[in-house]
């Protein structure tokens, strides 16, 4: 089961698992996307539910339910938004929880109540390099990327406490190549090209590092470099450079 799979990195998971033999579940708010996507791929099962939604959700996790041989759940909706937490709508930094955090969380527990038992399986939470620091303008988002790296890490432990071979994944990708910055409203023009990694080569890492039993997988030279900066640096350093960009970022803005 993908989620997210109507775009972006959830496509791009669903047509390599289908190139790999996979029976696909997609999951997606654009039916429309998903049936066209399933065309593509030569059949695959549809789920149209919007995870911010008690009643979809509860559907998704019904359908986890009855699917005691799934192999694999990808949590991979997700979303980001624009503007300082006092100042951007609420609703959207409720959703980003409800989607990010509690649907991750009730869909991996589902998953995981047949697959420990099966003693097979896998689950891979798609987080974000965002994850490892804080940046002004993006609060909840990079909080809810913790929360993922923070869950999927103890679920790891709890896993091998039970000596259970079954793999969780914590995904944590830089920029990619979706439709993810255009729906924040995100100008991607300021993010130099070599910053940019393809959605393919993003789930091409995942899968790997979920053959290797890999917790945290951040694709991409590149970002392993500021993953391994951001843990380095004090943290009253990572902090003035932060303060320091956003304040400029704040002047820019009010410009
Ligand atoms: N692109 C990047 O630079 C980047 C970097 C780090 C991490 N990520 C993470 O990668 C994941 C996928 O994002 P993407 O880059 O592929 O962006 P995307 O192209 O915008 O795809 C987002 C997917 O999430 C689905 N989605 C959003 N809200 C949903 C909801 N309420 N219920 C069900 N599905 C929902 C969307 O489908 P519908 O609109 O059809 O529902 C879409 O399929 C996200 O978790 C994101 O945080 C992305």
């Amino acid at each position: 089961m993908v989620t997210g799979a109507s775009s972006g990195i959830g496509a791009a998971f669903a047509r390599r698992l289908a190139h790999d033999g996979f029976q696909l579940i997609l999951v997606a708010r654009r039916h429309d996307l998903l049936q066209q996507l399933a065309g593509e791929l030569g059949g695959a099962e549809t789920l149209a539910a919007d995870l911010t939604l008690e009643e979809d959700l509860a559907r998704v996790e019904a359908r986890i339910a009855s699917a005691p041989e799934l192999e694999l759940l990808v949590n991979n909706a997700g979303f980001g938004t624009k503007g300082w937490l006092w100042e951007a709508p609420l609703d959207g930094q409720e959703r980003m929880h409800q989607l990010h955090v509690m649907a991750t969380l009730r869909l991996t527990r589902a998953a995981l109540a047949a697959m420990v038992p099966r003693a097979r399986g896998g689950v891979i939470n798609v987080s974000s390099v965002a994850a490892f620091g804080q940046s002004p303008g993006n609060v909840a988002y990079c909080a809810t990327k913790a929360w993922m790296n923070s869950f999927t890490e103890g679920l790891d432990l709890e896993l091998r406490g039970a000596g259970s071979p079954v793999r969780v994944q914590a995904l944590c990708p830089g920029f990619t190549v979706t439709a993810f910055h255009d729906t924040m409203g995100m100008n991607r023009q300021g993010i130099p090209a070599w910053l940019w990694m393809r959605a393919e080569d993003v789930v091409d890492a995942s899968l790997r590092g979920l053959e290797r039993g890999k917790l945290f997988v951040v694709p991409g030279a590149v970002y392993k470099l500021v993953v391994i900066l951001e843990k380095l640096a004090p943290r009253w350093l990572r902090s003035a450079a932060v303060v320091r960009a956003a304040r400029h970022a704040r002047r820019t803005e009010e410009a």
